[in-house]
């Protein structure tokens, strides 16, 4: 991944961030009050590991955060945190669960490594948050909280509506820390609908 060292990467190192990325999430956890004090949170797409550090910090020794991702995590973490090294492809909602039950909130920041080529960009893209949609389903307790990263493009219009049938209330966000020329744009699914 190219480092843009603007405002954010600096803001990152002073903070202790291993990643500007942190920045997405607080901005959106502020607005939403998605992670509270105690939560059980999935962190997919969790290398290098800003969310990870800022997910532990607001839940608190009593919440657990779970991180996946393909690469390590290579930093040293609180006691409450831990991470699979894995493909989501190959997981099931019952390698995720956490403690043995559901989760409070599912985050996925992951990205396809990208091509060049847009529309197969976007397609890989859609491809992992359709995985993502379908372990939330399972994973995610009833009132809680699905936040994705996607590609602006086709298919974020059937990702939308397939977030409408399974939560209260979706909205579609651009952090202001995601640079303007990035596709990146972040989808809130808030209020797991107990039926679905
Ligand atoms: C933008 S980075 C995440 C940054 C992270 N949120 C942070 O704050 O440090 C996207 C991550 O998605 C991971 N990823 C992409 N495809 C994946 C897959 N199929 N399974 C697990 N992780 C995947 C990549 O390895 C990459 O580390």
């Amino acid at each position: 991944m190219k480092k843009i060292k603007d405002h954010y990467f600096y803001k990152a190192k002073h903070d202790g961030y291993v990643a500007r990325s942190a920045y997405k999430l607080e901005e959106l956890d502020k607005k939403y009050r998605i992670i509270r004090k105690g939560n059980f949170v999935l962190d997919l797409g969790c290398s290098p590991g800003s969310w990870l550090q800022y997910a532990s910090k607001k839940v608190g020794k009593k919440g657990r955060v779970l991180g996946v991702d393909l690469q390590p995590v290579n930093h040293s973490l609180p006691t409450h945190v831990k991470v699979l090294q894995a493909d989501i492809f190959d997981l099931t909602a019952k390698d995720l669960e956490m403690d043995g039950g559901l989760v409070d909130v599912f985050l996925s920041d992951m990205a396809p490594k990208t091509t060049g080529i847009r529309a197969t960009d976007v397609q890989h893209s859609f491809a992992l948050n359709q995985q993502v949609l379908s372990l939330a389903i399972e994973l995610l307790r009833p009132q809680g909280t699905l936040l994705v990263k996607a590609f602006q493009g086709a298919p974020l219009e059937g990702l939308r509506s397939a977030f409408v049938e399974s939560f209260d209330r979706v909205k579609l966000c651009k952090p202001k820390s995601s640079r303007a020329e990035s596709v990146e744009i972040y989808l809130l699914g808030l209020g797991k609908k107990h039926r679905i």
